[in-house]
């Protein structure tokens, strides 16, 4: 029953007057109004390039909510589109956050459909969501095309690096670099390899919040306009069930999530989301969950940056119910979904794999465990991640001494310096990257090797921060290092010629400088200065959580979680 619209434009009195006569002057009839109202959250942004296409999805939406007896009102958040948002969309996440939560509680919407896409805003929408509790689905805006040039597939970003490097060496002239900028992206959408755009795709629907085969449909198919228009049919149907995010969201959702991501070879940037969005439903998710899961669950999809196909591959083999059909015997099963029906029941109908290259067999995986490890040791007391599967393999135990950069800043300065002291055993330690330090963790957690090294051919190191990596990255990179060097976390007691050991195989992460040498440097120590004074940025450096903690706000989680959190914290 729509209950929330009615209290609004079922009244005789003052206010139900009011509700009726500016809204029917919008076009909508009396009849209109008694249908449940449908909210539409477009992210329609010229700012944001992967949701250009999102106007022409909302149609759909719309022709599929009037179908099914619903009356659609569409409405605007912000934004955030990861090329242009500086210092890193990061910063804006819980933004976008708490203003869908608060669009979607202060007006008649009995339910919602939240179309997202680029890599921060499926993440805050599954957080508002789980916050305001009103039915929901998410509609995501598909990944791009593949890039094609001379007969390749190229994958935005992962091949936007290679590019530019070339250009640099002098082996790419600028014609040859704008022919490679017109290819790499070529239709609406978001980035095509499984980045964090995808990951989260990937997470919405088998979280339950999606319907089946969303995630991978290509932006520009016209099997997304169909999608857009089952969404808004079936977002009424929810509203009539009164079935709610909380319903869907819950704690064995959460790691059949967090399994399709290690199989997936998803971003290191779900995990911190998926705590995040754990929290707003009252849950704790320790890292060791994220440990435990993908240690069990065996790599199976073949996608770059971890394999070789794109999305449009991913699409044509099965999509995410081909993967999840794969894995079924590790799912939970029972969990509701937006469908109405269990994750068992939207697998009955047998969605199939029809290329086992791009989405592998149980029998026969890329790997037989998924591709994120979560280390812990004195360095890391709260844990930090490592993407194990790119990690070249005589780095995978190693011991070396510490060169220190004390700030994203302190690095660009110095890396390539010729007089650094470093060799292909040291240990790169970047501090001040993390939550409060840098600020908002940017994506910089991929240290450059020292341009004097790459001249020697080395191509790996071991690299530590407090940073986030994009979900393109390679290497040896260890990350979400917490508690952060800005709060006085181990990191930021870390000197250049330390002896660090890291140990994959153990989960170790351990810094050897004994207790009473740490002690002393920590009573010289002192926080670095905020990099705001006032506004949204000083909100965020005050109140936001360490990295293991999701990176919410405090006084966004129900206040038991918080309590017990910031105890812990
Ligand atoms: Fe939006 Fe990559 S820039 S997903
Ligand atoms: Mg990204």
């Amino acid at each position: 029953m729509a209950v929330k619209s009615e209290s609004y434009f079922g009244e005789k009195d003052l206010w139900g007057f009011i509700h009726r006569s500016f809204t029917k002057s919008m076009g909508y009839t009396e009849d209109d109004l008694r249908k449940p109202v449908i909210g539409i959250c477009n992210t329609f942004s010229e700012l944001n390039k992967c949701h250009s296409h999102f106007n022409e999805l909302v149609d759909y939406v719309k022709r599929g909510v009037w179908q099914a007896g619903g009356m659609p009102m569409e409405f605007p958040t912000i934004s955030i589109g990861e090329p242009y948002v500086k210092p890193t969309t990061m910063l804006l996440r819980n933004l976008m956050a708490m203003d869908t939560e608060e669009m979607m509680k202060a007006h008649p919407i009995d339910g919602v459909v939240l179309l997202g896409g680029c890599d921060k805003t499926v993440p805050a929408q599954l957080m508002a969501a789980a916050s305001a509790n009103i039915p929901a689905i998410v509609l995501t805006g598909g990944p791009m095309l593949n890039g094609r040039l001379q007969g390749r597939s190229l994958g935005a970003c992962t091949d936007c690096y290679g590019f530019t490097l070339e250009h640099k060496a002098g082996n790419l002239s600028d014609e040859e670099l704008a022919t490679a900028e017109n290819s790499v992206c070529r239709s609406d959408g978001h980035c095509m390899v499984m980045g964090t755009a995808s990951t989260m795709a990937s997470i919405a629907e088998a979280i339950g919040m999606a319907l089946p085969g969303c995630a991978a449909i290509p932006a520009p198919d016209s099997r997304r306009r169909h999608m857009s228009e089952a969404t808004g049919k079936q977002i009424v149907e929810l509203v009539r069930r009164n079935i709610r995010p909380r319903d869907i969201m819950t704690m064995d959702a959460l790691e059949n999530a967090i399994r399709i991501t290690m199989a997936s070879g998803g971003s290191t940037n779900a995990i911190i989301h998926l705590v995040a969005i754990a929290g707003r439903l009252g849950f704790k998710l320790p890292l060791e969950t994220f440990d435990r899961i993908s240690a069990e669950t065996p790599f199976l999809l073949n996608l770059r940056p971890s394999g070789k196909y794109q999305m449009e591959e991913y699409f044509e083999a099965g999509g995410v119910p081909a993967l999840m059909k794969e894995l079924e015997p590790l799912l939970h099963g029972d969990c509701l979904t937006v469908t109405g029906k269990t994750i068992k029941e939207n697998l009955a109908s047998e969605p199939r794999t029809w290329n086992p290259d791009v989405i592998r067999p149980m029998i026969d995986p890329l790997d037989s465990q998924g591709g994120i490890a979560v280390l812990k040791g004195n360095l890391a007391p709260n844990g930090a991640l490592i993407k194990q599967t790119a990690v070249s393999p005589h780095l995978k135990k190693h011991r070396g001494k510490a060169v220190v950069f004390e700030s994203p800043e302190d690095l660009a300065a110095r890396i390539d310096d010729p007089d650094l002291e470093v060799d292909a055993s040291s240990v790169l330690v970047l501090k001040n990257a993390g939550p409060k330090g840098a600020p908002a963790m940017p994506e910089i957690g991929q240290i450059p090797i020292p341009a004097k090294l790459l001249r020697q051919g080395v191509r790996d190191m071991v690299r530590i921060s407090d940073a986030r990596i994009s979900g393109t990255s390679y290497g040896a990179l260890i990350v979400h290092v917490s508690p952060e060097a800005a709060v006085g976390g181990t990191l930021a007691l870390v000197e250049t010629g330390d002896e660090i050991e890291l140990d994959i195989a153990a989960k170790r992460l351990q810094l050897h400088v004994s207790v009473e040498e740490l002690a002393d440097r920590r009573s010289g120590w002192s926080a670095p200065k905020p990099h705001y004074d006032r506004g949204y940025g000083l909100l965020f450096h005050e109140r936001v959580l360490q990295a293991h903690l999701g990176c919410d706000f405090d006084f966004l989680l129900p206040p038991d979680l918080r309590e017990e959190l910031l105890r812990e914290e």
